[in-house]
């Protein structure tokens, strides 16, 4: 069976209380998922709170972003030397919601990028379309430019994890989703693409799927050998409904 990997995005949801009362309440059904890597990305305010509370557990911890260096005049930033500090293993990076609402620019993904790769913590690297570039058919390259301005200059000798999350925009918290058919497509152009960063060796990279995924979706994602699974926002506010994400995604992969 393929490694399946379910993250959760909880963007700017929960409190420290909220945090512990989820994640004491998941773990009570640790050994179901032992063979999944579940992996949870509170807000900075609550990762503490979550190591505490998951740690000699097999999930992991991620971060929602990070600045590139370890300490300095940054105000209002958090480093990678930080999170690491946290037990956090895993840092969203790109994030549309960071790229469209709040202005991050590619030089700047791409020096997190490199950051990342220097702590030696495992990127989940977000792409995807908008809604125009896809209503012009240029869905393909759009996802090829995030990939060649995030990864410029980056050595991948030494590189061992590396996530890509295929997220469209358009389908953001909207309840739309891409088809298997779309993901299975941006998927293989990710794959080419990274093909030659990694000379080949794609042991080292893991695609997610992105965008309103739910327990009714998860199992058409996660059917396509190219989507290692995914990278979920709303619907892992709560417990019962990322647990019925997991759940289905294993159960799809079983058949
Ligand atoms: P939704 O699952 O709420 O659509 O969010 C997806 C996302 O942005 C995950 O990073």
């Amino acid at each position: 069976m393929k490694e399946l990997i379910l993250a959760a995005n909880w963007k700017m949801h929960k409190t420290n209380q909220e945090t512990r009362e989820y994640l004491r309440k998941f773990k009570a059904m640790q050994e179901e998922f032992n063979s999944t890597e579940v992996v949870f990305c509170p807000p900075f305010t609550s990762l503490r709170t979550a190591d505490e509370e998951l740690y000699s557990t097999f999930f992991k911890l991620g971060a929602q972003n990070m600045v590139w260096e370890s300490e300095g005049a940054y105000t209002g930033e958090i480093s990678p030397l930080m999170l690491k500090d946290l037990g956090v293993r895993y840092v969203i990076i790109g994030h549309s919601e960071r790229r469209w609402i709040l202005g991050e620019t590619h030089e700047q993904i791409n020096k997190k990028l490199q950051a990342v790769f220097e702590y030696n913590l495992i990127p989940i690297y977000c792409v995807g379309e908008t809604e125009e570039v896809r209503q012009a058919g240029e869905t393909e390259s759009m996802i090829l430019k995030q990939i060649e301005e995030g990864f410029q200059g980056i050595d991948f000798s030494g590189v061992k994890n590396i996530v890509i999350a295929y997220e469209p925009v358009w389908a953001i918290g909207t309840g739309l989703t891409a088809s298997g058919e779309d993901a299975r497509h941006a998927s293989a152009c990710i794959k080419e693409k990274m093909d030659n960063y990694i000379n080949g060796d794609v042991t080292r990279l893991k695609i997610l799927y992105g965008g309103s995924v739910k327990k009714e979706n998860i199992g058409e994602f996660v059917s396509e050998a190219g989507i290692h699974g995914a990278l979920v926002g709303g619907a892992s506010l709560q417990v019962d409904s990322f647990v019925g994400i997991i759940r289905a995604a294993q159960e799809a992969l079983r058949k």
